[in-house]
């Protein structure tokens, strides 16, 4: 494989977003019409526009996808103490949501393959007080749904399918994000689409929908009565500037998923074969992956551990970031005695210690993902 030398000296940063022509048109717009808060015309255009490109009759466009998850959970109304399932392998914001509005988190763990949450073990944790579960996908691949979808809909069991890392993927030709009772996604700058920081909540009922509002804007009274407020929420607004680069990325949404599949498919085919790795399929009967961030894995009994990995790819100007790490292990949920169980999580464990994600972002050239593999390659040798 040849490499430009010019790349050796060069910093590739694990995500550099796109912005777009329409971006900056839109944001010029919001900026000359003196619309800068969350008011502002273009927060319900790309409400709508969300949510239609997801099939879902509602939109509540929020400040981040961590606030989406808090006010998406709340707006359920369960009663204090539920359970609700999770993965152990997330981001913290999972357990946050459950654990903030005194609500009990039941842990499951990941399959190593596609380090999703494992369909069997949810159902298997399914009790009396089990309210909600949070489908989570991971890094680019959609959690194997269908049964757990039917089992929580007989069960009268309430879904949140997180799709923060999953704009524009598909599980069994339906978007994901259109499943369950209610979704939610992130515009952070490493996401499908950014809006530099920013979420939305999608589904179709109303009454969620109106819920949602209201929670997202400190559940405002309404007419003479605005102050005088009835419920506790949260100020979470979207401001009119990010709902104007959230219309403009969207524009480009599908030239966006074909780069991040060609990305994806680039490395995986450059690292496929190596035999001290492992990394995320391809396709599958259900998905094919579109790769949010190109994942690998160190097999057991390498002798390179994966911190000194990231410090010989880093020294060679690639940034990494570490895969998640499992909630059973936080420092903060120790401390507060959360996971009291002696319950093991053995795969979410394995990930945890020996994973990380390669230069991912949308900004990201075929010859950097040639430098990078290349590198890789030989450090692994
Ligand atoms: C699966 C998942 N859910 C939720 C979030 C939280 O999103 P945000 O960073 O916008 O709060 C993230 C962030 O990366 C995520 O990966």
């Amino acid at each position: 494989m040849k490499v430009k030398s010019k790349l050796k000296n060069k910093f590739i940063p694990v995500n550099v977003p796109k912005i777009f022509k329409e971006d900056k048109i839109n944001i010029n717009k919001a900026l000359k019409d003196n619309w800068v808060s969350s008011e502002g015309p273009f927060v319900k255009k790309f409400e709508k526009q969300f949510s239609e490109f997801n099939s879902r009759k509602f939109g509540i466009a929020v400040s981040s996808g961590t606030a989406a998850l808090e006010i998406s959970l709340k707006a359920l109304n369960f009663k204090k103490g539920s359970e609700v399932i999770i993965p152990t392998f997330s981001i913290i914001s999972t357990a946050l949501c459950v654990i903030k509005i005194g609500l009990k988190p039941v842990l499951v763990d990941v399959d190593l393959k596609n380090w999703n949450m494992i369909p069997s073990q949810i159902i298997e944790k399914i009790t009396k007080k089990t309210k909600g579960i949070i489908i989570t996908h991971i890094y680019g691949f959609p959690v194997d749904m269908d049964e757990v979808l039917k089992v929580a809909k007989r069960k009268n069991i309430k879904i949140i399918e997180d799709a923060a890392e999953m704009i524009g993927q598909k599980y069994k030709n339906k978007n994901c994000g259109s499943f369950g009772d209610i979704s939610t996604f992130s515009f952070y700058a490493n996401k499908h689409i950014t809006t530099g920081e920013g979420g939305m909540i999608l589904t179709n009922d109303k009454n969620i929908y109106s819920q949602c509002r209201s929670l997202r804007n400190l559940c405002f009274g309404t007419g003479n009565e605005r102050f005088n407020h009835n419920s506790i929420g949260w100020n979470y607004r979207f401001t009119n500037i990010q709902a104007a680069m959230g219309l403009g990325q969207l524009n480009n949404i599908k030239w966006i998923i074909k780069r991040k599949k060609e990305i994806g498919t680039k490395y995986h085919k450059l690292l496929k074969n190596n035999k001290k790795i492992f990394i995320q399929d391809l396709k599958t009967k259900y998905a094919s992956n579109i790769f949010w961030v190109f994942g690998i894995v160190i097999k057991k009994n390498l002798r390179l551990s994966r911190n000194l990995l990231v410090k010989k790819l880093n020294d060679k100007g690639i940034q990494t970031r570490n895969f998640f790490y499992p909630m059973h292990k936080q420092n903060v949920f120790k401390k507060m005695k959360i996971f009291k169980n002696k319950n093991t999580y053995p795969n979410s464990e394995f990930l945890s210690k020996n994973g990380l994600y390669l230069p991912s972002g949308i900004g990201l050239k075929n010859k950097e993902i040639d430098y990078i593999c290349k590198t890789l390659i030989k450090i692994l040798d």
